[in-house]
Order: structure tokens, then C-alpha cells, then sequence
């Protein structure tokens, strides 16, 4: 497009009504052409600046005549409506996952496995980059994309197609030539320098930064307002196809070339190979190609290419036989130890942590590692000022491996655990048997803060909101001083931290007051009883049945309980028996949080976490239906929303149930939800 045209594109004078339509229809091809020339071809005719005005003067005339606003209309892209939640979707063919190898000999022993099973001497394989991204499932019918869904459990995911309307490389209709219903598979990420400029801005705004580009990806998308996923530059790299109507091309290569041709973003790079050899050298070649790609790999996927020989292969009931993932090694990189500073847990447990002269490793840069312990430390003769060597594993923490070769200047320092705790003062101990250092003061701020964040974590008091950043403004403003000061806190309180609007603070004080009558596990669980993990607090809710029970328990009658031992015994009693946890227990009770007698059935009930909305005519009363459901844990509403998870729907079932299809919810009959009760009975 040369440039006068440019130019007119902009200068269009003020409009008439009748031209609108015609205008609105001009700047969606343009804003779609601009969209393939950025992405697919990389050969970009305009700047941002302009194509962001393309995209307002489109979302102007749709503002002014909603009747011109098209569903699939290139402005969804940057933010349309805030959804509710993410209704369960299912898959039309479940997304199974990999088989790993990890070594030369599993490599080779899969393409001997497949060539044996195809009775010939060389397969014609596909080899490309396993990209670490989220998993997403696309579902096209008549060229229309009809949903977007996370994997989920591999059969039902989320639905998170508003979200996926914002990212601009992915197509939301196909040509004539598709198949008429179509799943189309790949991976959603965020490109590795997007992730390391949000993370500096989520520092400086004291959020906590996100662990790597997948999470980063993972996290945008579990944002349920589209506006925030569009500022998140996410992208997407398809790989493969779950239920098809029609035929594809008879090669996975082929079908790609088909992929890209329909706009979608599709391995950067593939190598092809026949026998075990050609196999490795392509690993090989795409290790030293894949640092140059804008996102994180973690692997080779090796692909049969013909879709009939992976037909004759079949699948496991988890993975295909046609298919295997090479995972590399974790990089590591060499670094100078500056120091080794000392975290405290919130049982007190003092963890030494890696300070680290900042490298660059897997596409981030660490300057951080833990070390485990001091044994540990000793054991691998790590000194503070020697060279080390760090690993990192996905999503786990860098961790110091060893210490690199070379010389020593002599200089270097023999770590010892100090006697007292960094944050309090108080005396450290170290339990006969144990490896772990504790500070024991019961008010060491630093155990406050971890003490709280397990608190409110989910399995927990699950309280959304309190974070560790939130957790420290709160505890240096005074304003907690332990758990129970969570139930005083007041919206005008909040309201003066950073970052805190009086939105969110509402929220959060919304939150906290939703957590008031926790299960009884999960409000032992939440209490960080030192060995009482979710688990032993399980076994005590079931066995004692009320707080108050549990707190009376003598050492004798808790070892009773079935994996209950003599140390976990002591500690909870321990516990019940110190008079600042009495307090804190009795101020919790005033500030109104008590946990609710524990009833088995209640707590597992089938249906919690459920919500219901019922249609149609049924052979019971609609107050009968809801109350059983309700006995089971099951939420029942009046209109079905996305968060709708089940809809019963009697005879003569109307609109709510032409809703719940579109909107993918589960949809029964009178006689399921009698089976169901069955079931309970
Ligand atoms: S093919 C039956 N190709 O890795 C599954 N998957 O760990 C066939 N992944 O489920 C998947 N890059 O979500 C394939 N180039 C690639 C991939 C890839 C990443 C993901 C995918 C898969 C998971 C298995």
C-alpha cells in the first residue's frame, strides 16, 4: 500500500449513515490484511501507531451502530466484555499428552518400536520444537470458530475464547476449502521478552514477578476481563488437529502447509528424518536453533508424518504411539556465590538461599538460587565466592548444583547457620535428628508473613488477594499483627497501600468475610500446626469432628488415630496447649471465623463446587429438586451464566437450554439426576 492511500485511509471525512456499513467493512479487511502482513509474513506497511487508529475508528462506527458490529469483528481482538468465569468445555476428542524420553537409547528404541510396528526399515518422521506453553484446543464449525478451550483435565477444559479473541495472530475463520467441523491444537505463550518487561513492571509495582513466560501465559489468560488478556502480547504456535469432519492432506507436513496457509502460526522450523540417526541429528540441530526462537522450548517432538501409519499406530489411552517428546537437559550456567542469605519459614525453618552475580539462564536472568540446607552445602564443599554451577528445571527454582571447577583464592568463606534468626533475634535451634534450623519465637515477623500467605492459600482459607506483596505492605503498616487482625481489616485501611484501589479493596474484604466458616480441615490445615499438612488435618476433622474437640485431645487419644504418630501428637498438642495460640484461636472465634461441625458427607458431597440452574417441567417440585442438590453441595441458580456447570432440564425445556448448549454446559435429564441421587443414597 503506497503511501497517499495511507493518507486516505485516515483523512476519511465525517460520515454518513449509509456509508458506515460500507467503512466499517473496508477497515475490518484492512485491519485483517495488516493483521496477516504483521504476523504471517512479518512484512509489516504500517507502524502501531496507525494500525491502533485502524482499530479505533472501526470500534467508533461499531459503538454508534451495534447492528454493524460483527461477532468475529477484529476489534473482539483488543478487548471485548469482561466474562464471568470459564464454563467447562469438552473436547470432541480428547487432547492427550506426550510420551517423554530422555536419553539417545529411548529415542532410538521408539523409532524401532514404530518401524516394528509398521514392518518397514525407515518412517518418514517429523522432528519440531516442543514449545512451553499452555495447551489449546480450537473448535471451528462452517469456518466459524465456535470456542476456545484450555486442556483441562484432557476431556473438559475451560472456555476461554473472549480471551482468545484478543490474541491477533489467530484466526477466527477458516476458508471454504476446511473441513466443515475442525480441532485445531497448539500451544498459547508469551513471547520471552514481553514476559521479562511485565515482570519489571509487576516489581515495580509490587507484585510478585511471574515465574517464567508460561506461567506468565497461564496466568494471563485466567484473567476473566479480555481488556487485561489484550495487553498481555500472547501468541500461539498450532501443532495438530482432535476431531475432523472431512479429510486433511495425508501428511502432518502437509497439513501444516495447509495451517499456515489459513493464517495460523505454525513451528518456526521443522526437520525431517526416516531412521534412528536422521532422528538425533535433527534433536541436535534443533537444540543449537532454539535459543533463537521468541519462546521456550523444553523439547524435540518426533512425529510420524503420514496420518495413516499414525492411524495403523493407535494411541495409549494417555498418549499416541506415533509420537514421542526428546526433553533436554535443564541449562545450566557458571556463576560467582556472593553471599548466602537466610529465609524463614513459617515454622521457623531457617533455608539458606543463593545469592548469585546475575547470569542469564533459559531465557531469564537468575540472580537467585536456593541450596537446600547446610549439610547439603558442606556435603558439595560449596564456599561463599566460589563458582558455581546453576540449573534450572521448567518452573522450579534455580538451584546451585555444585560448585564449578577451578582454583580457589582463598578468599572464600565456609558458610555457617547463624545462632540467632535474621528477622527476630531469637535463638535458632536445631532438633537432634533433623537437618533443618528453626528460629522458635512464635512472633518473628518474618514466620508472621509466611504464616499468613498459608492462611489465606488456597486449601487453606483460599482468601483471592492476599499475596506476598500485599502481606508485607500489610504487616510493616501494623496493620497484622497475626491471623485474626486478616478478619479487622477495613476498606479505608486498604485503600492507602499501593496499589490498591478501592475496588480491590473491597474485594479482598469481600473475600476475607467469605472465608468465615471454613471446613473444619481446611481451617486446621490453614492454622500451620507444625506435621499437620492436609492430609493429618483431614484424619482429625473426621475423627474429633469440632475445634473444640481437637483442642482438648490429649497426646494419648491423638496417637490413636490411624497416621497419627508420636511427633505429629505432640506437636498438635503442642500447639492447643500454648496460651498465644488460645488467644489467637478465641480472637479468630470473636472476629466471627469458626469452623462449621465437620460433616463428611457435606465436605465431599458429589455436587460442591457445582452450579445448577433447572428448566423445564419436571416429574418433582422445583423446591424438592433444589434442596436434594443442595444436600449434595450443589449451588442452584435462576439463569444460566457461564458459570452454570450442570442444567436440568425437564420436558419443554426452553431458551435456558438453547443457552447452556451454546455455552457448553452440562445438560441432563430428569432421569441422570435420578441415577445421581441413587448414587448418594
Ligand atoms: S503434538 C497427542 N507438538 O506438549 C498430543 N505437542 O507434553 C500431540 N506440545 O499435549 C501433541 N509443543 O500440548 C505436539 N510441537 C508440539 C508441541 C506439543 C508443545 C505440548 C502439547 C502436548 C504436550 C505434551
Amino acid at each position: 500500500m503506497g503511501n497517499s492511500q495511507i493518507q486516505s485511509l485516515f483523512d476519511f471525512p465525517h460520515m454518513i449513515d449509509s456509508e458506515d456499513a460500507a467503512r466499517a467493512d473496508f477497515l475490518r479487511r484492512e485491519i485483517e490484511r495488516h493483521n496477516r502482513l504483521y504476523y504471517e509474513e512479518a512484512t509489516p506497511e504500517i507502524s502501531d501507531t496507525e494500525f491502533d487508529r485502524l482499530q479505533h475508528e472501526l470500534a467508533t462506527i461499531e459503538e454508534a451502530h451495534p447492528e454493524l458490529a460483527h461477532e468475529d469483528s477484529p476489534t473482539r481482538r483488543v478487548g471485548g466484555r469482561p466474562i464471568e468465569g470459564f464454563s467447562p468445555t469438552r473436547h470432541r476428542e480428547p487432547m492427550l499428552s506426550l510420551d517423554n524420553t530422555y536419553s539417545i537409547g529411548e529415542v532410538v528404541a521408539f523409532f524401532q518400536r514404530v518401524a516394528k510396528a509398521l514392518g518397514t526399515e525407515t518412517v518418514p518422521f517429523v522432528i519440531e520444537p516442543k514449545v512451553d506453553g499452555v495447551a489449546l484446543s480450537l473448535l471451528f464449525e462452517s469456518g466459524k470458530l465456535v470456542h476456545a478451550a484450555t486442556r483441562g483435565d484432557g476431556t473438559v477444559g475451560d472456555n476461554i475464547t473472549e480471551n482468545i479473541k484478543t490474541i491477533r495472530s489467530i484466526p477466527q475463520s477458516l476458508p471454504e476449502e476446511a473441513p466443515d467441523l475442525l480441532e485445531i491444537r497448539g500451544e498459547i505463550f508469551l513471547p520471552r521478552a514481553a514476559f521479562e518487561s511485565i515482570n519489571n513492571a509487576r516489581e515495580a509495582a509490587g507484585l510478585d514477578p511471574f515465574k517464567n513466560p508460561r506461567n506468565a501465559a497461564a496466568g494471563s489468560l485466567k484473567q476473566l476481563d479480555p481488556k487485561e488478556v489484550a495487553k498481555r502480547p500472547l501468541d500461539a504456535v498450532f501443532h495438530g488437529f482432535g476431531a475432523i469432519s472431512g479429510a486433511l492432506p495425508p501428511t502432518y507436513s502437509a497439513a501444516l502447509g495447509l495451517l499456515t496457509r489459513w493464517g495460523f502460526r505454525t513451528s518456526d522450523r521443522l526437520w525431517f528424518a526416516s531412521d534412528a540417526n536422521g532422528i538425533l541429528d535433527a534433536i541436535n540441530k534443533l537444540d543449537a536453533f532454539r535459543s533463537s526462537l521468541p519462546y521456550d522450548t523444553d523439547g524435540a517432538v518426533i512425529k510420524v508424518d503420514s496420518f495413516a501409519d499414525r492411524q495403523r499406530l493407535g494411541a495409549t489411552a494417555k498418549s499416541p504411539r506415533w509420537a514421542t517428546a526428546y526433553k533436554f537437559s535443564p541449562e545450566q550456567a557458571e556463576t560467582r556465590l556472593l553471599d548466602i542469605i537466610i529465609q524463614v519459614g513459617r515454622t521457623g525453618v531457617l533455608t539458606p538461599v543463593a545469592i548469585l552475580e546475575p547470569v542469564a539462564l533459559s531465557g531469564s536472568t537468575v540472580s537467585r538460587a536456593t541450596l537446600h540446607n547446610q549439610e547439603e552445602i558442606h556435603r558439595k564443599d560449596i564456599r561463599i565466592g566460589d563458582r558455581v554451577v546453576v540449573e534450572k528445571a521448567g518452573e522450579i527454582i534455580p538451584a546451585v548444583v555444585r560448585r564449578a571447577g577451578g582454583q580457589r583464592s582463598g578468599s572464600e568463606r565456609i558458610f555457617l547457620m547463624p545462632e540467632t534468626c535474621p528477622s527476630c533475634g531469637g535463638a535458632v535451634f536445631k532438633a537432634p535428628g533433623e537437618v533443618a534450623f528453626r528460629c522458635e519465637n512464635a512472633s518473628c515477623p518474618a514466620q508472621l508473613r509466611r504464616r499468613i500467605i498459608h492462611f489465606a492459600s488456597r486449601g487453606a482459607m483460599d482468601i483471592e488477594g492476599i499475596g506476598d506483596a500485599l502481606v508485607n505492605q500489610l504487616v510493616d503498616a501494623g496493620l497484622l499483627k497475626d491471623i485474626a487482625d486478616i478478619y479487622r481489616l477495613k476498606p479505608a485501611e486498604l485503600v492507602k497501600l499501593e496499589r490498591m484501589g478501592e475496588k480491590s479493596a473491597a474485594n479482598l474484604v469481600a473475600a476475607i468475610e467469605a472465608s468465615k466458616t471454613p471446613p473444619l480441615d481446611r481451617f486446621l490445615f490453614a492454622l500451620g500446626i507444625l506435621h499437620v499438612g492436609k492430609s493429618a488435618a483431614r484424619t482429625l476433622a473426621e475423627h474429633f469432628r469440632s475445634l473444640d474437640a481437637v483442642a482438648k485431645a490429649s497426646p494419648e487419644e491423638l496417637r490413636k488415630i490411624p497416621d497419627i504418630g508420636e511427633i505429629v501428637a505432640a506437636s498438635i498438642h503442642g500447639f492447643f496447649q500454648s496460651s498465644a495460640n488460645r488467644e489467637l484461636l478465641q480472637r479468630l472465634a470473636d472476629n466471627g471465623v469458626q469452623p462449621p461441625p465437620f460433616n463428611a458427607a457435606q465436605r465431599d458431597a458429589a455436587l460442591v463446587g457445582t452450579t445448577w440452574v433447572l428448566t423445564g417441567t419436571l416429574p418433582r417440585s422445583r423446591e424438592e429438586v433444589t434442596e436434594y442438590l443442595r444436600n449434595l453441595g450443589a449451588k442452584v441458580v435462576a439463569s444460566v451464566s457461564s458459570k452454570t456447570t450442570h442444567l436440568l432440564a425437564g420436558d419443554d425445556a426452553g431458551s435456558k437450554l438453547d443457552k447452556a448448549r451454546s455455552l457448553g454446559v452440562r445438560i441432563l435429564s430428569w432421569s441422570d439426576v435420578e441415577e445421581l441421587f441413587r448414587k448418594q443414597r
